[in-house]
């Protein structure tokens, strides 16, 4: 944020043809900046600055920006077959494999190009499989773009309990059909259930809701929501689009030891390259076209620059050592600011899973989006900002997750903590 000349030009360049200036809702900054190069745990801008990225591009850089091991297989994929689009390639077969030896509920593997994608197939598919036309989403997930689940995510308060649709031009018979419901909140789906039972489809979950920072479930919550879904003859979808591939090889669902029906994958799975997956029970998946009757197409699906990328990161996390390294950072960082915070004395909530963090400028309690609605989103932008202005970036929006990646070095985290002392403790007493 130092120098600006480059930044702006571009920027102003990108207004002109480009609406807003970005290629997703999320990605406008307070700022001009435009990126030019990414390596390892850093980015830098159109003037030169550099910055220590904790953003992730929303969460798939997990082994580091322009990762040497990706790069290379993805080289060695484009040298030797490009997109083909008829039949099924080697490296389809071969990423399909990996994935079903790793994750519990995956029988069976479907690959499509974003996470919006796989949970818009994974909600056609269950209400193909039951023969009902309703879902269960709840306050503050967040599973992508599509009018069925774009709804109740960080909803403003006078919002909370009815439909807080994200866009204009949604079809309200689809926003009808979604039920929205407080996280953790067994009673609540209990009740849904018996009061519509023959409506639900599928109830649809982040197992930990990233998209509002890092919201634990409460033991039981994800058994609770396996059992009730089964007597009620409704699928249970877990979106680990964030947690998969960056909490576990197998996903949170091997972590929770709770296995869905179907489960849907993308970001860390390949390092940053488009790629997602809708997994599941064999006897759901195989409704897929063309062997049922639940269309499914796409032309870049399985594209092979993408599916070697995904070969070559769950490769990498194989080896060993990533989680534990990113993991092990994370709560250095986590702790680092939950103590500066207390000797400063500002209320502050550093939640942390694995290698994500967020902190929280409020007290606990954390158990749903509700309880975030005490979040002091004026210091929270404040922090992120002025953090993001000495060159660390934490995106500068309220209540968005931190991501370690293999990148981060102790000296990253160490750097990043003096940062943190120097910005908070320079912390206005009202921040408006
Ligand atoms: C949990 C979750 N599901 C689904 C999506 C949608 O994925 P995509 O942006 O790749 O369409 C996201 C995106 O952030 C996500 O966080």
């Amino acid at each position: 944020m130092g120098n600006t000349e480059g930044n702006l030009q571009w920027v102003e360049r990108a207004r002109r043809h480009i609406p807003g200036g970005v290629n997703s809702n999320n990605r406008a900054l307070p700022w001009p900046m435009a990126i030019v190069r990414a390596e390892g745990a850093y980015f830098y801008d159109a003037d030169g600055n550099r910055y220590l990225d904790y953003h992730a591009a929303f969460g798939p850089i997990i082994l580091g920006h322009n990762h040497p091991a990706v790069n290379a297989a993805v080289r060695e994929a484009m040298e030797r077959v490009d997109l083909v689009g008829t039949a099924v390639t080697d490296l389809e077969v071969l990423l399909a494999e990996k994935i079903s030896e790793h994750v519990p509920s995956a029988e069976m593997v479907a690959l499509c190009n974003s996470g919006s994608e796989a949970t818009y197939l994974a909600i056609r598919l269950a209400r193909a499989v039951t023969g009902r036309p309703s879902i269960v989403k709840f306050q503050g997930t967040y599973h992508g773009w599509h009018d069925a689940v774009a709804m109740n995510v960080i909803s403003p308060p006078e919002r909370i309990g009815r439909k807080d649709p994200l866009s204009q031009g949604m079809l309200q018979e689809e926003i009808d059909h979604t039920f929205v419901l407080p996280f953790n909140n067994l009673e609540a789906v209990g009740e849904l259930m018996d009061s519509r039972s023959d409506e639900i489809a599928a109830v649809i979950v982040e197992v930990i809701p990233h998209n509002i920072g890092c919201v634990m479930p409460k033991e039981g919550f994800l058994e609770g929501l396996r059992t009730i879904t089964h007597a009620n003859g409704s699928l249970l979808i877990f979106d680990e689009v964030v947690t998969g591939f960056r909490h576990d090889l197998g996903g949170y669902q091997r972590i929770c030891g709770v296995t869905p029906d179907l489960s849907t994958f993308a970001k860390a799975m390949a390092n940053g390259y488009p790629i997602a997956a809708l997994v599941g029970k064999a006897e759901y998946m195989e409704r897929l076209a063309p062997g049922g009757g639940v269309f499914f197409a796409g032309t870049f699906n399985g594209t092979p620059s993408s599916v070697a990328a995904a070969l070559a990161t769950i490769r990498e996390l194989e080896v060993g050592g990533v989680h534990e390294h990113c993991f092990q950072l994370a709560e250095m960082a986590a702790n680092g600011l939950q103590e500066i915070a207390s000797e400063l004395g500002i209320v502050m909530t550093v939640a942390r899973f694995g290698s994500v963090f967020v902190p929280y400028f409020m007290e606990g309690p954390i158990e749903s989006y509700e309880d975030l609605l005490r979040n002091d989103t004026e210091r929270d932008i404040w922090f992120r900002r002025s953090m993001c202005e000495h060159g660390v970036f934490m995106l500068p929006t309220a209540l968005k997750r931190n991501h370690v990646g293999a990148a981060h070095t102790e000296a990253d985290i160490a750097m990043t903590l003096e940062i943190a002392r120097q910005v908070l403790s320079s912390m206005p007493a009202h921040v408006s």
